[in-house]
């Protein structure tokens, strides 16, 4: 069944979701990685399962401490202790964070998260609790967890294709794909097509043996667990999910994405204040006029990469709505100087703000482009919205979100090499105002519909959180 992968559990979602509802109530457990990209799905997930009368608790960390009470009241927070020291934190390099995290929730062979879910699991105020749904980067949760007698279902906030490609990391290494050489960048990985050597997960600065054995592990904890939920849908990746299906021997595979359309609290998941004065801005913009720019929440540029993307937007002559986050430039902790004279230029056309509503900014009819590093959330959010795309990928999933983005659907085009504002304002007018950038708008068209269509009543992505919920309610 499409949207719904079965490898040993049988029968109609849909069908099954409606008995569903007439069983005892039950509680879920959540435990997202503390990144904005990983925390916002697993909200949505979360907010997605309470709708559907599941009572949701959330574990958190200190790291990125969620603002529960304000947002989620519904949902029940706990916080556990992370470990991370300040000094890595500050570091903002994510694999170390990962490997902090996690040698601080092992250390005592996971006793104190054990502690933790044990309070939690025997809170008789609450819903009996059917399972815990976490963030495969977190390592210490499979034993804590089966300690208690929790079941363990893991959340995949990326593409299906990225969970592929962690699958191969071996292979890519004994094939030698991996690590990637100047020489071979643009060869294509016959094993995992579309994509070719340099659209590869791989960070260049981060420890390369680090990150093989966190992945590897987390592997692990998925093969291991009662089910794989993936924030994608059929209609981007059908492939690529039948590829899982035939290589895993989970009981379950689910694709619920865009799990943002789902979720009727989207935009009240993100962590830090969005800035809701661009709405009314871009009321007063014509229809498909702006280019939203905004590079997720990790990524970021050197000072004179910030002055390029400044003078290139101003150059382009189209109106903008930029994000320029505080930590956006490396170097300065509070924002970067906006450059002399780039307000006068762009008076009127060019907005520039902290942190946006970001989903609100893509429905926007206003808006007619994003400017995107393609992190996999942004990527979700812009093709359900319409909006085409200019991809300048940074690390991580970025190189192979925007290859399916230009190459497979065909809703973007990448903005490769130095960051020169000659090329920025270029790529702007390609997008905005060709004839090239007019047909991917119509293709994102296009593709949003699809979405839609897995969005509805029937739809692979409903189908798939019926199963979802008939399978907790099950345990
Ligand atoms: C990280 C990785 O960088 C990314 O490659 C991976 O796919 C997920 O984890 P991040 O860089 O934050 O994520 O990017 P992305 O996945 O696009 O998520 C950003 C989220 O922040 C989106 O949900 C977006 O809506 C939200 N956002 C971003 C805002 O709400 N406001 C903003 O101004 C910018």
């Amino acid at each position: 069944m499409a949207g719904v992968h079965e490898a040993r559990t049988g029968g109609s979602g849909a069908s099954n979701g409606r008995r569903s509802s007439r069983r005892r109530p039950r509680r879920v457990l959540m435990f997202p990685l503390p990144f904005q990209g990983h925390i916002n799905p697993m909200l949505q997930l979360g907010d997605v399962l309470h709708a559907r009368g599941l009572a949701v608790t959330v574990l958190h960390t200190r790291l990125n401490a969620l603002d529960a009470a304000r947002r989620h009241p519904e949902f029940q927070f706990v916080p556990v202790l992370d470990g991370v020291p300040a000094h890595v934190s500050a570091s903002g390099n994510v694999i170390d964070i990962i490997e902090a995290m996690n040698a601080a929730m092992e250390a005592d062979g996971a006793g104190a998260l054990r502690a933790v879910l044990e309070s939690v699991v025997a809170d008789e105020a609450r819903p009996p609790a059917a399972c815990i749904v976490f963030d495969a980067n977190l390592l210490a949760v499979p034993r804590a967890a089966e300690a208690v007698g929790l079941r363990t279902l893991v959340l995949r906030t990326a593409s299906a294709a990225c969970l592929g490609c962690f699958l191969a990391y071996p292979m890519l290494h004994q094939k030698g794909y991996l690590p990637p050489q100047e020489s071979k960048l643009y060869m294509p990985v016959k094993e995992l097509p579309p994509l070719r050597v340099r659209d590869l997960f791989y960070s260049s600065w981060s420890n390369h043996k680090k990150m093989r054995e966190l992945l590897a592990r987390a592997n692990e904890a998925m093969k291991n667990s009662s089910g794989l939920v993936i924030n994608t849908l059929d209609a981007l990746e059908k492939a690529e999910l039948k590829r899982l299906c035939e290589q895993l021997h989970i009981p379950v595979i689910l694709a619920p994405g865009p799990l943002h359309k789902l979720s009727s609290k989207c935009t009240r998941s993100s962590t830090p204040d969005q800035d809701y004065s661009c709405i009314e801005w871009l009321d007063k913009q014509p229809s498909e006029s702006v280019l939203y720019v905004s590079f997720g929440s990790l990524a970021s540029l050197d000072a004179k990469e910030f002055l390029e993307v400044a003078w290139g937007l101003a150059n382009s002559g189209h109106p903008f709505l930029w994000v320029v986050r505080a930590d956006s430039v490396r170097g300065f902790l509070d924002g970067p100087d906006i450059p002399n004279g780039f307000e006068a230029a762009v008076h009127g056309r060019g907005k520039v703000i902290r942190w946006a509503p970001q989903q609100e900014v893509l429905a926007h009819p206003a808006v007619g482009g994003f400017w995107t590093h393609s992190g996999w959330n942004s990527t979700l959010e812009s093709i359900s919205e319409g909006v085409p795309m200019i991809c300048r990928p940074q690390f991580a999933d970025q190189m192979m979100n925007t290859r399916y983005v230009v190459n497979t659907w065909g809703v973007g085009l990448e903005l490769e090499g130095e960051l020169e504002r000659g090329k920025i304002e270029k790529a702007v007018r390609k997008l905005m105002k060709d004839r090239e950038g007019e047909e991917m708008r119509e293709r994102a068209k296009e593709l949003k519909k699809n979405v839609a269509d897995c969005l509805k009543a029937g739809g692979t992505s409903q189908v798939a959180i019926d199963k979802l919920v008939d399978y907790i309610l099950s345990m």
